[in-house]
């Protein structure tokens, strides 16, 4: 089997994140949401990976996974020219994939399933087709499957009346039956080729498609909210440990994991579950989680940060409580010490909520 990765689309919804790269590099417990996909294939014994780009800092992409030696896998890049659809992308991979089955999942979507079982149980059966399928509380706002008596019998994108509150997720079991689906695939309401569509005519097409469904956590992180909520799961199950320096003033408990050459230092509390990336200085009565991530190379004195994220090379210096935050790469809060001193600087579409 053979896998790809969709690692293009607008990113409008986490708009500025997303003004100077794509979505799915966005860290989450301090690694991009896209190698978690990445893994996932890798452990399904999967070394041959496409991966979808395209928009906005693709090359960052290219530069963070180069030729997948790193990550145990064969990367090969294939340029989507617009977002077009998740269909679309998918049929750019025709040649990739050649004969074989392959796996494709979507690079925002984040699974703690370990999905091995359901690869090999897709590459011997003869299914034309294998999803995930879980249950949501908000089914409009994703593909819906409905099913009877263990059959998948209608598969549709983002309904107005969803029958059940099955929603595919995004990993898909799917088999070269599929390029020519898309080939003859008219474009949806919101102008796309949509996978779902492409799965509905295989079912009328009496095509099996085989699903499971899963109860384990799964999340497409379209909106901020969607990012801090699956920062907080993945952060639950990360392995504490303790790779820099503190002094007897810092208390640290709970599950948490410091990075090396990390100093903390007076009187600074950690709250699992949090991780702390590489060289950070953290001082100076500082809170840091629960919940809370802090990439690479920040330094954070002063203030209280929970159900954050804070990406690397951040500079936070100010007595505030900070929570519900995402903080991109290379920011600065620090305390003003008059009213004239530097200028307020907000990029496009920030929000602050204060
Ligand atoms: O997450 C599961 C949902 O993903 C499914 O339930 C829906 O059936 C499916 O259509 C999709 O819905 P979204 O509206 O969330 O898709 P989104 O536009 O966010 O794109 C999903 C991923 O695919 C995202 O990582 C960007 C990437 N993508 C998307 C498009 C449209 C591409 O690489 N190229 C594209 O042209």
């Amino acid at each position: 089997m053979k896998g790809v990765i969709l690692h293009g689309g607008h990113g409008t919804r986490l708009r500025p994140l997303t003004h100077t790269g794509p979505k799915q590099l966005l860290p989450i417990a301090n690694k991009p949401m896209s190698q978690y996909c990445l893994e996932s294939i890798r452990k399904t014994g999967i070394t041959d990976v496409a991966i979808i780009v395209g928009g906005i800092g693709s090359n960052r992409v290219r530069d963070y996974y180069k030729d997948g030696q790193d990550f145990g896998v064969k990367i090969t890049y294939i340029e989507q020219d617009l977002p077009r659809g998740i269909a679309h992308a998918i049929r750019l991979c025709k040649e990739f994939v050649g004969n074989d089955k392959f796996l494709v999942f979507l690079g925002d979507n984040i699974i703690q399933k370990e999905i091995t079982e359901f690869a090999r149980e897709f590459e011997n059966s003869d299914a034309s087709a294998s999803i995930l399928l879980c249950e949501v509380d908000n089914p409009s706002r994703f593909g819906i499957a409905d099913v009877k008596d263990g059959k998948i019998i209608k598969i549709m994108e983002k309904p107005r009346n969803p029958p059940t509150n099955l929603a595919v997720t995004g990993i898909y079991f799917l088999t070269p039956e599929i390029f020519d689906v898309i080939d003859n695939l008219k474009p949806s309401w919101r102008n796309e080729l949509e996978i779902t569509d492409s799965l509905q005519v295989l079912l009328e097409k009496n095509r099996k498609i085989t699903y499971h469904k899963i109860t384990d956590y799964w999340k497409d992180t379209g909106t901020p909210e969607d990012i801090i909520h699956a920062n907080g799961e993945i952060l639950d199950n990360i392995k504490p440990s303790f790779s820099g320096t503190k002094d007897d003033s810092v208390s640290i408990s709970g599950n948490v994991s410091i990075g090396i050459g990390t100093v903390i230092r007076n009187g600074v509390k950690v709250i699992g579950p949090a991780i702390i990336g590489n060289n950070c200085i953290i001082e100076d009565n500082a809170v840091i989680g629960p919940n809370t991530s802090i990439g690479d190379n920040c330094t954070i004195s002063f203030c209280d940060i929970s159900q954050s994220i804070v990406m690397a090379d951040c500079t936070i210096n100010a007595e505030r409580i900070i929570r519900s935050s995402i903080i991109a790469f290379n920011s600065k809060i620090i305390k003003a010490k008059n009213h004239d001193e530097g200028v307020f600087l907000l990029g496009e579409g920030t929000q602050i909520i204060i």
